[in-house]
């Protein structure tokens, strides 16, 4: 196969919708996919190294596709063969992310940072807004000017240039997992030496470090906020292990508390879970650890449990929709309060359209629970959104129509068939329905 060509390509290019019966009860075993955030993380490492990369445990969902196309784009060799992502960056031919990728998905970003670094230039279109507000990539950009790579905004594009990028100490003022994994990706092939303060802790920033670091970059402090990073001339190609997606499996142990099920999932890591495991033995579930899989029951109706999310360790802004669905079970209102992404609230007049009684207010919704819910048509407004409403179907009596479930297939492998699995009824339809 030619170089660049992407075999992922038919099957997201359906436009679908569910049709989810309820309600169910979910009982038995979930495999958890790798984990779409660090996948996006590990492939744009490509761009540092010549060769033949492969990435096991990788999740075959939508975002994974686009980045691979966008990969592609610039003359990468990107072939899936089961959960194995090979990615071939012997020829790279192109230094630029057109509009066009970006505006699909944001995290194709990650290529601005690799490619100033080992080519001196990079062309990535601004991103823009997103449905869930301002996402802006400013400390994407100081970062990088602060290694010395000079910026500038020509038509709605990111011009990044540098002759060799130089060590410096950068502080992000916000922790970020973006700007953490871009900067990170460019320190390590700057001359010199790099010290980066207040680096997100989340999971798939320390999975990339970790990368880098087989790839022969020199990394201290992996795991923790501050990294300090010795610049290195040149990085080799590897095989790397994702890690598990620990959002995939919040929502599963959320689905399966709010069925009143009984769900083991298995190929997870319960450390990255903490803050999810802790809400949900608050509301009443028992959890079971043992090695890499954790057993949800839940008999009762929950109570009523508040979160606020936070970076990790903390409640994951990507499970606030999630646990907001549960909380429609609960006996009592409960307040979810999002800091990070304080309008991350699209989903809930879809969740209204169900019988749901939740209010929006400033950063949070307070959802009263214990209200009948009825089938009824709904939209996706984001991936996580599509997610709490995939939940709200198992439960409301009747067909709950969900359109626009492309953005659920861009984080979520096979959802449908792994809840039929356990318990569910959901059919993929293919529609010309936006
Ligand atoms: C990543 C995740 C996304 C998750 C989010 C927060 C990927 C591909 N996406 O997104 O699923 O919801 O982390 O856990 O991994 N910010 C700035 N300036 C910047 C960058 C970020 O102000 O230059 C702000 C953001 O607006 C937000 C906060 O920092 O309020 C955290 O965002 P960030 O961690 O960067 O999110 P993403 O990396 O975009």
């Amino acid at each position: 196969m030619k170089a660049g060509r992407c075999p992922l390509r038919c099957k997201f290019e359906r436009m679908d919708k569910f049709i989810v019966e309820g309600p169910v009860r979910l009982q038995g075993r979930i495999t958890v996919s790798g984990a779409k955030n660090a996948s996006l993380a590990l492939m744009p490492t490509c761009l540092l190294a010549p060769g033949v990369f492969h990435l096991t445990n990788t999740p075959n969902n939508r975002d994974v596709w686009t980045f691979s196309r966008l990969l592609g784009s610039m003359g990468v060799f990107a072939e899936l063969n089961g959960n194995t992502l090979l990615l071939d960056s012997s020829n790279i031919t192109s230094y630029e992310a057109p509009y066009d990728h970006v505006k699909k998905m944001r995290a194709s970003i990650y290529v601005l940072g690799p490619l100033v670094a080992r080519y001196g230039q990079a062309r990535v279109s601004l991103p823009g807004g997103c449905n869930f507000g301002p996402r802006p990539v400013d400390l994407h950009l100081k970062g990088l000017e602060k290694l010395g790579a000079s910026i500038t905004i020509e038509g709605g594009y990111i011009i990044a240039k540098a002759d060799r990028l130089k060590g410096t100490h950068f502080h992000f003022d916000i922790s970020s997992v973006g700007a953490s994994v871009n900067i990170l990706m460019a320190a390590v092939l700057a001359k010199g030496h790099t010290v980066l303060t207040n680096v997100a802790l989340e999971p798939e920033v320390t999975a990339l470090a970790r990368m880098l670091v087989k790839m022969g970059a020199k990394i201290d402090g992996i795991g923790t906020t501050t990294m300090e990073i010795q610049g290195v001339d040149e990085l080799k190609a590897v095989t790397e292990d994702t890690i598990p997606d620990r959002i995939e499996a919040a929502t599963f142990l959320l689905a399966g508390a709010m069925t009143k099920g009984d769900l083991t999932l298995e190929h997870v890591n319960p450390y990255h879970l903490t803050a999810v495991i802790q809400k949900l033995e608050d509301a009443g579930a028992d959890i079971d650890v043992t090695g890499d899989s954790i057993r949800i029951t839940m008999s009762e109706a929950p109570q009523a449990v508040d979160i606020t999310t936070a970076p990790y360790p903390g409640y994951p802004t990507d499970s606030q929709a999630q646990w907001a669905a549960f909380m429609m079970m609960a006996q009592g209102a409960a307040t979810i309060k999002d800091t990070i992404y304080p309008t991350r609230f699209g989903y809930v007049p879809e969740l209204q359209r169900l019988g749901a009684d939740i209010e929006v207010g400033e950063m949070h919704c307070t959802v009263k629970g214990g209200k009948q819910l009825t089938g009824a048509t709904v939209m996706s407004s984001d991936l996580r959104a599509s997610a709490s409403l995939v939940m709200a179907g198992l439960v409301a009596h009747g067909h709950t129509e969900i359109l626009r479930v492309y953005h659920l297939d861009r984080g979520y492998e096979s959802l449908e068939k792994k809840l039929n699995a356990v318990g569910a009824r959901i059919r993929r339809v293919p529609t010309e329905e936006y």
